[in-house]
C-alpha cells in the first residue's frame, strides 16, 4: 500500500471570522450533556461513511460513543450537528485542545454549504474561548476536503506519514 501523507492544518482566529451562513432549512445544535441515542446515532450514520471518504477506519456506533465521551479533551458543547427536515446533514466534533477530530457532511446535502458553515462555527466557538487557532489533520488526497480549508483560510503548519 502506498504511503499516505497526512497535512496538519491551521486557522489563526486573530481578526475577522466570516459568520457562518446555513443552506436554507438547516438548523444547528450542540450535543447537549445528555444526548438522546437517536440523534448520535444519526448522528454517527453520517460521519462513518465519511470516515471511509477521509481515508480512516469507521468504528462501529457503540465503539464510537464509547470512546468519544471518555476521552479526556471531549466536551459535548464542542460537537456541532445540522440538521434539516429529514435528519442530520452534516456535524464537526472537536476536541477542547482546538483542534478539529471529525467532520462530515452527508452527501444528500453536500455543495450546499454545510461543510463551510460548521467550520466556521468551530472557529467562532474556539475564538470566544479565547484559543489562537483551530488545527486539524487531513489526508493529502482529499481534495474536497482541503480546497474547504484552504478557502477559510488555513494553511499546511505540518506533514507526515500515516
Ligand atoms: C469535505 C466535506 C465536509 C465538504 O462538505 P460540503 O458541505 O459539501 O462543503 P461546502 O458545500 O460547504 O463546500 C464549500 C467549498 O468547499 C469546496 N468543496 C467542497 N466539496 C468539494 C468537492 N467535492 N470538490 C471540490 N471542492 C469542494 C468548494 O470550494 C466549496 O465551495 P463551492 O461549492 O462554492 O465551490 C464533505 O465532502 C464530506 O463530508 N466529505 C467526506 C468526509 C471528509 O472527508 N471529511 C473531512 C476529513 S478531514
Amino acid at each position: 500500500m502506498p504511503d499516505t501523507t497526512i497535512l496538519l492544518m491551521r486557522r489563526d482566529l486573530a481578526g475577522h471570522i466570516e459568520a457562518p451562513a446555513w443552506p436554507g432549512g438547516v438548523v444547528v445544535q450542540t450535543l447537549g450533556q445528555k444526548p438522546e441515542r437517536k440523534l448520535l446515532q444519526a448522528a454517527h450514520a453520517v460521519l462513518q461513511p465519511g470516515y471511509w471518504e477521509g481515508g480512516g477506519g469507521a468504528p462501529i456506533f457503540r465503539q464510537w460513543w464509547k470512546a468519544l465521551r471518555r476521552d479526556s479533551e471531549f466536551d459535548p458543547s464542542l460537537v456541532f450537528i445540522a440538521r434539516d427536515d429529514q435528519g442530520v446533514v452534516g456535524l464537526v466534533q472537536c476536541w477542547t485542545s482546538a483542534f478539529i477530530k471529525d467532520l462530515a457532511v452527508a452527501s444528500r446535502t453536500r455543495r450546499r454549504g454545510g461543510g463551510r458553515a460548521l467550520m466556521l462555527t468551530t472557529f467562532h466557538t474556539f475564538a470566544q474561548r479565547g484559543a489562537e487557532h483551530v488545527d486539524l489533520k487531513v489526508r493529502e488526497d482529499n481534495a474536497p476536503a482541503i480546497t474547504l480549508y484552504k478557502s477559510l483560510g488555513m494553511r499546511t503548519i505540518d506533514r507526515m506519514k500515516a
